[in-house]
C-alpha cells in the first residue's frame, strides 16, 4: 500500500479537526480531504472517488448512506468517535469494514460530566455573569453539599468508573448500575453495584455513561422520572435519545428534576457544532430547555480536550493504516450478529 494511494473523505470537520488531523498525518501520509458538511443521503455523492471515509457523532450513515458508499467503492467507514450508534452495523455486514475511537480521553468526558455537576449546583456559570454586571447578590444561587449524597453512575465503562472515583473523593455515596457489572473493580473500590430501579430512587446526582442501544432509547421517561427523588439532577454525556425530552421538560416543570447537565440533545444533529445566533431556532423543545435557568445544555464538548483530539486523530490513521495494509483491525466495530457471539 502506497499511503498516499489511499483517499479519505472527512465529514463534518470543523478547523480543529483539519490542524490535528494533518498534525498527525505526516507520521502516515494519507490523502485526506475535508469536507464540513454532514454526511448524509444528500452528500454521500461527495464519496465517489474516496476508498474511506472519516465521520463523526452526528452524522447519518443509514441503510441508504452505506448502499451508495458500497457502490462507490468505498471500504472503510473510520468513525472519529467512540459511540457509533449512528452507523447502520447490519447495513455494512460484509461488505464495509467500520473502526472507531474506543477511547480518546475518558478522564476529559468524566471531569466534564463532573464539571457540570459542580456548575449546576452552585450556579457559577450564573455568578460569572452576575458580577460581570456589577450585580453582587447571591440570591437564587443556593446549592448543596456533595458531601454526604448519592451519585448513581449509570454504566461503569471507562468514563463511568472515573466519575465514581471523582465522586467518591467528595464524600459522596457512589453507586452504579451496569448490565455487565465490573464486580471486582466495585468490590476494589467500595462502589455499591444496585438494580436501575434502586438507582434512579436513591440518586441525588444521575448521571449517564452508557452508550445508546435499541434496549435504552428514553431509558429516562416519564415513569422512570417518577421514581426518582424529588430535586434529582440529571447529567447525561452519553447520547441525546438516552432521555426522552418532552418528559425531562415536564420534570423540570413540576420541579420533580431539580436541575439537569446535558451535553448531548436527542435532536442534536442540525444544531450542535453550529453557530444559529443569527438564526431562529426552531426546534421548540430546544428553545424551551434553553430557557430553564436550572438546565446547562453544552454542546456535545465533553470530549474535546487537547489530549481527546489529538489520540481521535492518531487512533482513526493508525485504524486506516491497519485496514489498508491487512493487518488485523484493533478497533473494528463488529456487526451485531458477530458482537453477539463475541
Ligand atoms: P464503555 O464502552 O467503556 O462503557 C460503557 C458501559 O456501559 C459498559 O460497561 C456497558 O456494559 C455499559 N452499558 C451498556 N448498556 C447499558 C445500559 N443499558 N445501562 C447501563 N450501562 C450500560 O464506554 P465509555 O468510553 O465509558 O463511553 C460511554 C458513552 O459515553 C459512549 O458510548 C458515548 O455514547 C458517550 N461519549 C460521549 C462523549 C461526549 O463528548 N459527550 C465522548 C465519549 C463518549
Amino acid at each position: 500500500m502506497n499511503p498516499a494511494d489511499v483517499r479519505i473523505a472527512f465529514f463534518d470537520t470543523k478547523p480543529y479537526d483539519k490542524d490535528s488531523f494533518e498534525r498527525q498525518n505526516s507520521q502516515f501520509g494519507f490523502s485526506l480531504t475535508f469536507f464540513p458538511n454532514h454526511l448524509t443521503p444528500q452528500t454521500v455523492s461527495l464519496c465517489q472517488d474516496f476508498d474511506a471515509v472519516c465521520a463523526f457523532v452526528n452524522d447519518t450513515i443509514n441503510a441508504e448512506v452505506v448502499d451508495k458508499l458500497a457502490g462507490y467503492g468505498v471500504q472503510l467507514i473510520a468513525m472519529r468517535s467512540s459511540g457509533y450508534n449512528n452507523v447502520d452495523l447490519k447495513a455494512c455486514a460484509d461488505r464495509l469494514k467500520i473502526v472507531r475511537v474506543p477511547a480518546y480521553s475518558p478522564h476529559g468526558v468524566a471531569e466534564y460530566a463532573v464539571a457540570m455537576m459542580l456548575t449546576l449546583n452552585r450556579n457559577t456559570h450564573r455568578a460569572f455573569y452576575r458580577t460581570r454586571d456589577s450585580n453582587f447578590s447571591i440570591n437564587g444561587f443556593m446549592g448543596f453539599d456533595l458531601y454526604g449524597k448519592t451519585a448513581a453512575i449509570i454504566g461503569t465503562g471507562q468514563i463511568g468508573r472515573i466519575v465514581c472515583e471523582i465522586l467518591q473523593g467528595f464524600g459522596m455515596k457512589v453507586i452504579a448500575y451496569d448490565p455487565f457489572p465490573a464486580k471486582a473493580w466495585a468490590q476494589e473500590r467500595g462502589i455499591e453495584l444496585v438494580d436501575l430501579e434502586v438507582a434512579y430512587e436513591q440518586a441525588d446526582i444521575l448521571t449517564l455513561h452508557c452508550p445508546l442501544t435499541p434496549q435504552n432509547i428514553h431509558m429516562i421517561n416519564r415513569e422512570t422520572i417518577a421514581m426518582m427523588k424529588r430535586g434529582v439532577m440529571v447529567i447525561n454525556t452519553g447520547r441525546g435519545k438516552l432521555i426522552r425530552t418532552e418528559d425531562l421538560l415536564e420534570g423540570l416543570r413540576s420541579g420533580q428534576i431539580g436541575s439537569a447537565g446535558l451535553d448531548v440533545y436527542e435532536e442534536e444533529t442540525d444544531y450542535f457544532f453550529e453557530d444559529y445566533s443569527n438564526l431562529i431556532v426552531k426546534d421548540d423543545v430546544l428553545a424551551r430547555l434553553l430557557t430553564f435557568p436550572n438546565v446547562l445544555l453544552t454542546s456535545h464538548q465533553a470530549f474535546f480536550t487537547q489530549e481527546a483530539i489529538a489520540n481521535i486523530a492518531q487512533t482513526t490513521l493508525s485504524n486506516v493504516r491497519e485496514f489498508f495494509s491487512g493487518e488485523k483491525l484493533t478497533n473494528e466495530v463488529l456487526p451485531p450478529q458477530k458482537q453477539a457471539k463475541a
